[in-house]
């Protein structure tokens, strides 16, 4: 969603900040725009569109603060309250033109602070909630901006994380957050502030993590830390183990490209050093269990959403039929509102690539609330679900920009895998199973290598499908999940109607839709109950729609009679989500590439969803 960055220090600020908005471009947004202060004077410039145009205005532009100024703010928008437009955008100034700000979040009671600034004769120029926050702080200004940051924060409902600046007091940015997460970078004579550390890591290692209410004072001299009530606080500098270049695209097309192409690596990431082959357990020590903490876990609660949720339901399935532990799988948001039973032998397990998902995290904060053990899995370190949960287990994919997420996913089931091999081994899975286990996840990254080395193959059959306009995938067990995520894959970047069923389901319904330019996706790899869904495949096929099997190697008979089939390595059912979502990965890839669709930044969609 919504993109800030914000610098202070020696260099030209409207660079770095545009550079910066450019990094934070795969979050989805659609205005953009900087501010920069310089000799006492702020100058703004935003547009709707891409962050290319905003760069080309920066650059010819003759404005001397746009040019000179070594402090600014700038922010990428994702429209909630009013259109995409110029007044829309961020960065907002008040009635004065001395105060502005980029805020994410929503402010929930903007209408009455509106109303309440008007019985003072200030009037809003935008739609937007936020314009009423910088007018307010204007408004509360008594000489100190920190002072009127806290005072106005304590009238406002809702979620922020803002960044602000005054020419009152040129050398100084005050970042404050509340539910939208800021983080701050500590580099050699310059401070950065981000809604998220790509934009930070080509400058600094070195981040500070707000939390809610943290207000940060950010001067020449370094940076202060306060709550709203402006007593100090203390938070730790972390060590973000990101490189720069792991955030370019390199000579690959598209980020999603080469993040499926990363899969091999990040999944060795993800399981490195996990693994105990004499034990037959996994080591996640994140988690901080010990074999008796884990005997008592009574039932495995799995919150996420989207593509997380779908891995969720892979460790649901291997959960139970592992460590023989009760496990469900649930939306996120509608964890928190259905008033959920929950015990304190529950364990909780909050799966979040970006660990910033709202949902995500008010699931989070009910579960603790009501005395569950809660867990995180999560790729950002340093972000809110990591932090709140306090244990857990990082996936270590490196930086997932393209906004359909496909290392994550591969690493959260490999995480949720040992994940379910850690709580078996507590309970009834003898050592030789555990053993066996552990060589298959550690064969992952080479089951993975041969898919994507049929990319040009798979290209081949997606070329014959481009011009469907609605599609069905199908599958069974582990392959369930599978068929969800990869229908979810190939709606998000290709914009195809396309659902993803248990194969058992479409005749109770879906199977009305079928006809000659429906393909559906069947994945018929082995798995307990494959046979059936060949059956059901026949079914399509029999009502016209178009067959792609997924077959697995040896069994190639499955396939045989229908349109195209991909054949994927054989292995055991547990670990066939991770090659067979890859294959739908680049399917939905190769679809959506002829079809000229943007694959990188879909229409409508946000990278990490932090309003609820
Ligand atoms: C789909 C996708 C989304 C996310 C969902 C949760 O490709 O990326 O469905 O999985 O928005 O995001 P995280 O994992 O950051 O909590």
């Amino acid at each position: 969603m919504c993109g800030i960055v914000g610098y202070l220090g020696k260099r030209k600020a409207a660079e770095i900040l545009v550079d910066g908005l450019r990094r934070l471009e795969y979050r989805g947004y659609d205005s953009a725009g900087i501010a920069c202060l310089y000799d006492q004077k702020i100058d703004v410039i935003k547009n709707p569109g891409k962050v290319r145009t905003l760069r080309e205005r920066v650059e010819s532009s003759a404005l001397e603060s746009i040019k000179k100024a070594n402090v600014g703010i700038g922010h990428t928008r994702w429209a909630t309250h009013g259109p995409p437009n110029e007044v829309n955008a961020h960065p907002h100034q008040d009635a004065s033109g001395h105060f502005v700000m980029v805020h994410n979040g929503i402010i929930e009671n903007y209408k009455s602070i509106r109303s309440g600034l008007a019985q003072h004769g200030i009037e809003c120029i935008s739609d937007t909630d936020s314009e009423v926050l910088i007018q307010l702080i204007a408004f509360c200004y008594e000489g100190n901006l920190e002072e009127a940051i806290a005072e106005s924060l304590k009238k406002v409902k809702g979620t922020y994380g803002i960044v602000v600046m005054t020419d009152h007091e040129p050398g100084k940015l005050v970042a404050a957050r509340c539910g939208s997460p800021i983080v701050l970078g500590l580099g050699k004579n310059e401070t950065l502030v981000a809604s998220d550390a790509s934009a930070i890591i080509p400058h600094t290692r070195d981040a500070v993590y707000l939390e809610d209410f943290d207000m940060a004072v950010i001067t020449e001299t370094g940076v202060q830390m306060f709550d709203l009530q402006r007593s100090p606080v203390d938070r730790e500098v972390m060590e973000m183990d990101w490189d720069a270049c792991a955030a370019e695209k390199g000579e690959h097309a598209h980020y999603m490209l080469k993040e499926m192409f990363e899969q091999p690596d990040s999944i060795r990431n993800a399981i490195r050093g996990r693994l105990d082959f004499e034990m037959g357990t996994a080591i996640l020590s994140g988690l901080d269990f010990s074999p008796r903490d884990a005997a008592m876990i009574n039932r495995v609660l799995v919150v996420g959403c989207g593509t997380s949720m779908h891995a969720g339901m892979v460790g649901e399935y291997a959960i139970e039929e592992m460590a023989s532990i009760l496990a469900e799988v649930e939306q996120a948001a509608e964890f928190r509102y259905r008033n959920p039973i929950i015990t304190p032998s529950d364990l909780v397990l909050a799966i979040s690539q970006s660990g910033e998902t709202a949902d995500t995290l008010a699931a989070v904060r009910e579960a603790k609330h009501k005395g569950a053990v809660v867990a995180g899995i999560c790729n950002v370190v340093g972000s809110t679900i990591a932090r709140e949960t306090g244990r857990g287990v990082y996936l270590h994919a490196g930086p997932e920009i393209g906004v359909a997420s496909t290392k994550a996913f591969t690493c959260q089931v490999s995480v949720m895998l040992m994940m379910a091999l850690k709580l078996a081994r507590t309970r009834r899975m003898p050592l030789n199973e555990g053993e066996e286990l552990c060589r298959w996840i550690e064969r992952l990254p080479e089951l993975v290598e041969q898919v994507l080395a049929q990319s040009d193959a798979i290209k081949a059959v997606a070329q014959k499908y481009a011009d469907c306009e609605n599609a069905f995938f199908i599958g069974r067990g582990y392959l369930y999940p599978a068929a969800l995520e990869g229908a979810l894959k190939l709606k998000e970047i290709s914009y195809i109607h396309a659902e993803g069923y248990h194969a058992a389901e479409l005749k109770h319904g879906p199977i009305a839709l079928l006809e000659e330019k429906t393909p559906v996706v069947a994945l018929l790899n082995n798995v307990p109950g494959k046979d059936k869904t060949l059956g059901n495949a026949e079914e399509c096929r029999a009502r016209k729609a178009p067959v792609i099997a997924i077959v697995s190697e040896g069994d190639e008979e499955a396939g045989e009679g229908f349109n195209d089939v991909i054949v994927l390595p054989d292995c055991p059912p547990c670990i066939a989500p991770i090659p067979t979502v890859v294959a739908l990965q680049l399917l939905s890839y190769h679809i959506a590439v002829a079809r000229g669709c943007e694959i990188d930044q879909p229409r409508n969609l946000a990278k990490s969803v932090t309003v609820e």
